[in-house]
């Protein structure tokens, strides 16, 4: 569900770019995003941003 243009939308609602960037810029910035195993309902994310200890 990164990889750009994926969507499960229906032609018209989807644009599939919004995570894609989103994994993008996290990368650009030193960190990472990535969907981990979540409780109840909805999706579950991880953001991971550089420390300024780290840079
Ligand atoms: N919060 C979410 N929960 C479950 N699936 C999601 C979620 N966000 C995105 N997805 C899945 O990843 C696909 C790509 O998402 P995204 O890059 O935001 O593009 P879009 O929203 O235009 O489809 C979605 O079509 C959907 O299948
Ligand atoms: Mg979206």
């Amino acid at each position: 569900m990164f990889d750009p243009f994926f969507t499960t939308k229906e032609v018209g609602k989807g644009t599939g770019i919004g995570l894609a960037i989103s994994h993008k810029i996290a990368e650009e910035h030193g960190g990472s995003l990535r969907s981990i195993d979540g409780a109840g309902p909805g999706a579950c994310f991880q953001l991971i941003l550089k420390s300024e200890a780290s840079v």
